[in-house]
């Protein structure tokens, strides 16, 4: 596994932290590409449970260099405030590398996030409101500011004066908000960025040399690929590039570096936030869902909604996320149902859907076409092995492996680092 990829292939939340904890056990360095404190990663040993937001998930191993690369929007009192927490709880955050490239999340970011989501009324996102979208818009729109740019203090002012000229227009003429003192934030932010200093690396450089030396690098994908900027279900997206593409261009690398991109999925699926999504239960199998698998958001607490495993979309996050072999997920939270259901196509205005359609209507109006499955009506919370599966479960996995298109390599029954197992070939 030299670089692997871990991405998430549906719309975020799929058990990404737990694969990469588990993937940087044997690893070197772990990669965080795109994304900021939007993303909330949790990952379970034994009592111990982290809710990770911005900090990669290999930081609790000495022996891995957590990084955070140039596509990463990073909210610096965020971030000091997790390293922090982790030094209390007796987990050293100073090997932790922090791309001079990547993005600062700045107040105003924050502010203008939760005005136009308000704005937007009923059209709204439901956007984790912490100035993810409004980052990335001044990095495209090349008036943001980067980590580099704080150990520069008159160019830093310049900037921030620069941009603080069109958001206090914004915020005060637009949106009837009171504006923003440079000033103040200029104080604020440089006392960050005295803490931070000590992290601040050419992180492309020291990715490239750690892929080069032949160490062992996991890049760890924040979101799903049905939330990516490009290839989701836009706008109710995330204003990044979740899929594996989003690695070379969030750290520096080319895809030759590449070995595998492990794609992470539940058994069945969840999503926070607005957005069309086939196979929503509104019903108590849904409900059952949400309260046996622990469905609320890490970030914001938010109730996930839930819903059957949809194979049209998980065959497409497998074409477009580049993915190469998988991870099942929470297959334990499907023990309590006796039939379980796989949507296979999508059916709309008398047309059926083999393919994710070109056209996001279709997304609103299908009705999912399901086959069902048998239910193995047992606990499998404890089983290591995959052939202790009851067959049933066997069969599911297989299905799943089929209706993909790529080999599933690791099984999950449990938030557990422990509770993983190979699937053999
Ligand atoms: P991420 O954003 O992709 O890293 O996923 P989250 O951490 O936000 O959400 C996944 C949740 O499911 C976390 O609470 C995990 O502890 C939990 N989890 C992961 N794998 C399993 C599993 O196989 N079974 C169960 N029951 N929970 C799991
Ligand atoms: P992890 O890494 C699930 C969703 C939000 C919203 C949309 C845009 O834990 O899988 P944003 O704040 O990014 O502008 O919100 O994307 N969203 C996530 N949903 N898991 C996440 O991250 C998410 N990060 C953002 O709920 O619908
Ligand atoms: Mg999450």
């Amino acid at each position: 596994m030299p670089a692997t990829i871990v991405i998430g292939a549906q719309w975020g939340d799929e058990g990404k932290g737990k694969i990469t904890n588990l993937l940087a056990q044997d690893a070197d360095m772990v990669v965080r590409y795109q994304g900021g404190n939007n993303a909330g990663h949790t990952i379970v040993i034994g009592d111990e449970v982290f809710a990770l937001s911005l900090v990669p998930s290999g930081v609790i191993y000495p022996e891995v260099t957590p990084v955070i690369g140039n596509g990463c929007v990073i909210d610096p009192k965020v971030l000091l405030d997790e390293m922090d927490t982790l030094q209390e709880r007796g987990i050293d955050p100073s090997g932790v590398r922090i791309s001079a490239n990547a993005h600062v999340i700045m107040p105003y970011h924050r502010k203008l996030d939760a005005i136009r989501e308000r704005f937007l009324g009923r059209n709204q996102i439901g956007t984790t409101k912490r100035g993810i979208g409004p980052a990335y818009l001044d990095k495209y729109g090349r008036v943001g500011i980067r980590v580099q740019d704080l150990y520069d203090p008159r160019i830093f002012r310049d900037k921030l004066e620069g941009s603080l000229r069109e958001k206090n227009q914004l915020l005060t003429r637009v949106y009837n908000q009171l504006p923003f003192d440079a000033a103040e934030i200029a104080a604020e932010y440089l006392e960050y960025a005295a803490r931070l200093e000590p992290f601040v690396a050419d992180t492309s450089l020291l990715v490239w040399g750690a892929i080069d030396e032949g160490k062992n690098v996991v890049f760890e994908g924040a979101q799903g690929v049905l939330l990516d900027i490009d290839h989701g279900t836009y706008p109710f997206v995330t204003s990044s590039n979740p899929i594996s593409g989003g690695a070379l261009t969030g750290t520096g690398v080319g895809p030759g570096d590449i070995d595998a991109v492990l794609g992470v999925a539940k058994a069945y699926i969840s999503r926070v936030g607005s957005g069309p999504f086939p196979t929503e239960l509104d019903d108590e199998v849904g409900e059952a869902m949400v309260s046996v698998g622990g469905e609320y958001g890490t970030v914001t607490g938010r109730r996930r909604r839930c819903g059957w495993l949809d194979a049209v979309a998980l065959a497409y996050t497998v074409r477009v996320g580049g993915i190469t072999e998988l991870a099942l997920m929470k297959l334990d939270v499907l023990s309590q149902f006796s039939t379980l259901r796989i949507a296979t196509e999508y059916r709309a205005g008398g047309e059926t859907f083999a393919e994710f359609p070109r056209q996001q209507r279709v997304l609103y109006e299908c009705e999912p076409v399901y086959e069902d499955h048998k239910g193995w009506g047992e606990d499998v919370s404890s089983v290591r092995d995959f052939a202790d599966l009851p067959p049933a479960a066997q069969e599911y996995v297989r299905r799943v492996e089929e209706v993909a298109g790529v080999p599933i390599r690791l099984v999950s029954v449990g938030p557990d680092r422990a509770a993983t197992f190979e699937v053999p070939r």
